[in-house]
């Protein structure tokens, strides 16, 4: 909802749980009087600093200071010295910004070509239109509030109405400026096999940046940053949480101010964009999110869940599951037709009801040195191809699935050798390889046309179900042969709106294909991904006490239906621990759980186990895959402590607890469970009636057990009152 005071110019945005108050001064200023918990009404409590400011560039009205003032969006060069959200230029190279206000209005509204928040619910839309009369360029911002949700999304139109071209050097999706100081900073950092660990910094009176300028989102820095009360608890302490929509280059920055107070941007990295507005053109950032509340990490944890399931994904396997037996630690790039016809029967038979054929089923793919980019079958590996598996596993009730690395290429491919232009390179150097290959310039709408229909006809010609979208290296360097001199700054940007726009066209063209996000495990686990795909797989460590790990951070943004979660053997590949099947199984058991070895390994006991524990799966698929799942202990990096993740969906819950590395003080802790409800009793394990509060404060016995690396789990059922 709207509340406009057209007199002041203050704008009154609100939901049952937030409120967003703007209000523009002196036509120029678009002022932050209040963001936070809903008030009924905004009367202007917190007054503004409205006297002389000797230091103010606008020395005719000195009243208000732009370094001083609370703003909603900030420019380079115009006496705002903390970090601003824009620097644009005019042709001459100088800076333009102090925008005017012109209009509002509560068209409803979103960047084009981008993944961006869902408008299928109750929504207030307000876009505030600025304009610079010299250059004639206007700068929108845009704000998008759901009803259900303490959040709101922000981002920026720029449109030159001018007669020659702006530069625009930087260009943020959000400002959120506090005039607090009492927070922390909360990230996630990691790299390959290490995914989403939390990070919890002092903000100090400097400039802290967390960003990604490898051309994706990357696994070593997650596109969130959150300011969170110094004294945060799972529970308790209040946050402002951002989240960009967005899988290319990016850029979040805090700066606590020289009179304490906050300043978070996020946007696309100015670093690696640099985009020339040519006239009647208009530039559209990604949206950004930002989440407000005052119960702690779980706060922010539920929030986003519950946002991303209904405003965001469109995650196709709700309803059903799809349990994958992938070949990918059953025999790498030695797979072929003998051991899928071998695997699939065994597969079937346990409840496996979807057969993927990972890396290494096409043309000269025997290791990492193989070719890329034609995505011919090996007809010595397939023999009568793959329409032969795929057939099979159809027969076989179960669907069928092949890894893919779109966007790769090597220089030995046909491809290549007819499309030498189509990668990214600097033609005058030599080719920067990584795992031996290169990267398709997606900026160039010939590739992106190839793609589409190379995909859609290997999906319609082997009847594919699933597809695996791999990609195994990061951007380097960031260059289009096909773009002018002046371009090769816009590159990065292209190629994600162009990888985008790949993926739209194959999901209307291939409307029942099931896609499986991967960038070696989670180099690419962001909102913009999530959006077009069903499931993500979240790290190459299948390690399952470490990936429940992984997981755990992750749940602070994302639900459990994102994660793929595959049964591996032991000792483990990337690690090489030791995990008994019992372990193994009941810690994949949640989001997609999936087999990822040979089951020709398996003995007759191992297989029924694998069996049952299928069929439970199966029956508890609405709570382990489709609910929402809160940590029991706040965000640790000790990988040597416990975790324990609570799941929830209606009436039914369960704990999983994974004890760590085992303790010599041999006495039982106790877990509350926190989040039941209290006026309700419980089945604790289907045979013990316990209260809801009884639960939820005295909580579980948390038994001490010899060993390391431990799992137990509890199941609580709600007893219906007759
Ligand atoms: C990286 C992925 O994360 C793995 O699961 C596997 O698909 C390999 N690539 C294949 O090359």
């Amino acid at each position: 909802m709207l509340k406009v005071d057209e007199n002041n110019h203050i704008f009154h945005l609100f939901n049952e749980k937030i409120s967003l108050v703007i209000q523009i001064l002196d036509n120029h200023f678009v002022v932050n009087r209040y963001f936070g918990r809903r008030i009924p009404f905004f009367a202007g409590s917190n007054t503004l600093d409205d006297v002389h400011h000797a230091f103010s560039v606008f020395q005719d009205d000195d009243r208000y200071s732009a370094t001083n003032l609370s703003l909603e969006y900030s420019y380079e060069n115009f006496g705002d010295y903390r970090i601003t959200s824009s620097s644009i230029r005019d042709v001459n190279g100088y800076p333009i910004g102090n925008y005017e206000f012109l209009s509002y209005d509560t068209t409803p509204i979103f960047p084009k070509g981008m993944p961006h928040v869902r408008n299928n619910e109750d929504t207030t839309y307000l876009n505030l239109e600025l304009t610079d009369k010299e250059t004639k360029t206007n700068l929108i911002l845009h704000y998008l509030l759901v009803n259900d949700a303490p959040i709101l999304t922000k981002w920026v139109t720029m449109k030159n109405q001018g007669d020659r071209p702006v530069t625009i050097d930087k260009l943020d999706s959000l400002q959120v400026d506090i005039s607090r100081d009492d927070y922390k900073l909360l990230s996630f950092s990691g790299a390959h096999a290490k995914e989403f660990q939390p990070q919890i910094t002092q903000i100090e009176n400097n400039i802290q940046e967390i960003s990604s300028n490898r051309g994706v989102s990357s696994p070593q820095h997650q596109p969130f940053v959150a300011l969170i009360d110094k004294d945060t608890s799972l529970d308790y302490g209040e946050y402002y949480a951002s989240s960009f929509i967005w899988s290319g280059d990016f850029k979040a920055q805090v700066e606590k101010d020289q009179y304490n107070h906050l300043r978070m941007t996020m946007g696309v990295n100015a670093d690696t964009l640099k985009w020339e507005l040519s006239p009647k053109e208009t530039f559209e950032t990604p949206q950004a999110i930002i989440c407000y509340g005052k119960n702690g990490l779980n706060g922010i944890s539920k929030n986003f869940q519950t946002f991303f399931k209904k405003h965001l994904l469109e995650n196709r396997l709700v309803k059903s599951p799809l349990i994958p037996l992938n070949t990918w630690e059953a025999s790498y790039f030695g797979v072929n037709a003998d051991l899928c016809k071998e695997l699939m029967p065994k597969a079937a038979e346990t409840g496996i009801n979807l057969f993927v054929i990972d890396d290494g089923w096409f043309i000269n793919r025997n290791s990492e040195k193989g070719q890329l980019g034609d995505w011919k079958i090996d007809k010595e590996k397939f023999p009568n191809g793959l329409e032969e598996i795929s057939r099979l596993a159809h027969t076989n009730n179960m669907k069928f699935g092949l890894w893919i690395e779109p966007e790769m290429i090597t220089t030995n491919s046909d491809l290549f050798k007819k499309h030498p232009d189509w990668v990214m390179n600097n033609p005058k150097r030599p080719h920067l390889l990584s795992r031996n290959q290169l990267i398709l310039d997606l900026s160039n709408n010939k590739v992106q046309k190839y793609l589409i229909e190379t995909i859609s006809n290997l999906v319609k010609e082997n009847h594919i179900d699933y597809i695996k979208w791999d990609f195994n290296r990061q951007f380097a360097p960031t260059i289009s042969q096909t773009a002018g001199s002046t371009e090769q700054e816009t590159v990065d940007f292209k190629y994600i709106k162009g990888l985008y726009h790949v993926l739209e066209r194959i999901r209307k063209i291939n409307p029942d294909l099931i896609i499986e996000n991967c960038a070696s495990g989670g180099g690419r686990v962001d909102p913009g991904m999530l959006y077009y795909t069903d499931q993500t797989w979240i790290s190459d460590l299948t390690d399952s006490v470490s990936r429940f790990r992984i997981i755990s951070n992750m749940l602070m943004l994302y639900p459990l239906s994102v994660f793929s979660s595959h049964l591996s053997k032991s000792p483990n590949e990337q690690d090489g621990r030791m995990l008994p099947l019992n372990t193994r199984l009941l810690l994949s058991g949640i989001g997609s759980f999936g087999v990822e070895l040979n089951l020709n390994e398996f003995n007759a006991t191992e297989l029924k186990k694998l069996k049952r524990f299928i069929k439970e799966y199966k029956t508890n698929y609405n709570l382990v895959h489709n609910g929402i799942a809160l940590n029991m202990f706040c965000l640790t990096k000790d990988e040597t402590k416990p975790i324990a993740i609570l799941l929830s969906k209606e009436n039914k819950y369960s704990l999983i607890y994974s004890y760590g590395k085992t303790d010599s003080v041999n006495i039982p802790k106790y877990l509350p469970l926190r989040y039941l409800e209290e006026n309700k009793n419980y089945l604790l394990n289907g045979s013990q009636e316990i209260s809801g509060v009884e639960l939820n404060d005295a909580g579980l016995t948390i038994e001490p057990i010899k060993g390391d690396y431990q799992v137990k789990k509890w199941d609580v059922a709600e007893i219906k009152q007759k």
